[in-house]
């Protein structure tokens, strides 16, 4: 007879949390469960990781499939934590006997990145916006005023700053297994990309994501920082507000290009700081007019006219400054060495990212003098 979904979990209410003292099922850890033929996979979501943890329920779970479904099937269990789904039940009491991890988690957050004046998160709503670009010439415009400054690369789906900075290095590691981040142009800088497989991390799920992402932050030698810029990945999603709850941000900066469905995106994206206090310090509207290389004076506003400056209004945030559209822009990229650097500052996109680093930099003090500083925060996801 065929093995069903339902044996699977009927068996799996056997397989008692020895912390817990309540079974599997019940105490909602278990997750994809997929049965064919005899071949059945499904992940164990965990709080927390904890290794000896895994393997005693991965040898429970096993035992209970083979005594009460099927002593020849074939099995493919896998763990993964999951923060945000935890975080959720511990709120709601539905997981006991977090209390006192979840406390000491709270310690933890508290005292990432401590030595870090100002953390700044890059969004947008949508993709290919330019938020690698910004967050790059951002990092590197701030470090020309001669301020501390790291940049991290939290997309690990498609990390784009070991490029934007021409560095491939892995980073070394102290002898506190601390990560040492990169230094380039006078920007200390670390990305996902240079120690995951991209093609790896394809194929995990949100939560892998967000607990490599904190792991990051809290393993790394940042050393004492002015501005710590945050390269975040496209879309309001999981990933995003949990990594925006992960981290204690000062401010987020949110990118967009002028037309509507870029507009539509940054909205959500404004939306999404504002639903978890962090404050949006403002909004840049990238490749906002095209110059092209032989005619400097001419400016087409090939994607609209003033889209994001408007939206800023609209919802009562500050406008940040207007990136035009250049080839130069796209090369510096492609060559890792940002525009921004651009000695003479002879072209207007270095010019205009100059400006906006300033303006960043301004309404961060107004911030920090008429805000406290950003509280963790504690909100729900749905699993
Ligand atoms: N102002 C600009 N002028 C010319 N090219 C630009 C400009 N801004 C960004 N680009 C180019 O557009 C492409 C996408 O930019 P970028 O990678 O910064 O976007 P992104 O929002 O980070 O994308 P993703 O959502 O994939 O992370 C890059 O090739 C970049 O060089
Ligand atoms: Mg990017």
């Amino acid at each position: 007879m065929p093995i069903n979904k339902q044996q699977v979990r009927t068996a799996l209410t056997h397989v008692i949390h020895p912390q817990m003292e309540k079974d599997l099922v019940t105490l909602d850890m278990i997750e994809d469960l997929v049965v064919q033929d005899s071949f059945i996979t499904f992940t164990i979501d965990l709080p927390e990781k904890d290794t000896k943890l895994e393997t005693l329920l991965k040898e429970k779970c096993e035992k209970a499939i083979r005594k009460y479904v099927a002593e020849d099937a074939v099995l493919d269990i896998t763990t993964a934590v999951n923060i945000s789904k935890f975080r959720n039940k511990e709120n709601s009491g539905d997981f006991p006997g977090q209390g006192h991890r979840s406390q000491k988690k709270q310690q933890d957050e508290e005292e990432l990145l401590s030595g870090v004046k100002n953390v700044i998160a890059v969004a947008s709503g949508k993709g290919g916006v330019g938020k690698s670009t910004v967050a790059v010439n951002l990092a590197c415009g701030l470090a020309r005023t001669g301020a501390k400054v790291g940049l991290l690369d939290t997309d690990i789906y498609g990390p784009s700053i070991p490029t934007m900075m021409d560095t491939h290095k892995r980073p070394n590691i102290t002898t506190q297994k601390k990560l040492v981040p990169l230094k380039k142009y006078g920007v200390r800088f670390l990305s996902m990309g240079l120690l995951v497989d991209p093609d790896q991390a394809m194929i995990w799920r949100g939560p892998m994501v967000t607990s490599a992402v904190k792991q990051f932050m809290e393993e790394v030698e940042w050393g004492e920082l002015d501005y710590l810029v945050l390269d975040l990945p496209p879309g309001t999603g999981d990933i995003q507000l949990t990594l925006v709850q992960t981290v204690p941000l000062t401010g987020a900066v949110i990118v967009s290009t002028p037309q509507t469905v870029a507009l539509d995106d940054a909205r959500k994206g404004v939306a999404m700081f504002k639903k978890v206090n962090v404050p949006v310090l403002g909004m840049v509207e990238n490749m906002a007019y095209f110059i092209p290389e032989d005619m400097p004076d001419k400016k087409y506003h090939i994607f609209g006219k003033h889209g994001a400056r408007k939206l800023a209004e609209r919802m009562g945030t500050n406008f940040l400054g207007e990136i035009p559209l250049e080839q130069a822009v796209r090369e510096s990229g492609d060559a890792g060495k940002p525009i921004v650097l651009q000695e003479d500052l002879k072209s207007k996109s270095a010019q205009a990212f100059v400006e906006l680093s300033n303006n960043v930099m301004q309404q961060l003090s107004i911030r920090n003098q008429e805000q406290a500083p950003t509280e963790k925060i504690d909100i729900k996801i749905k699993p």
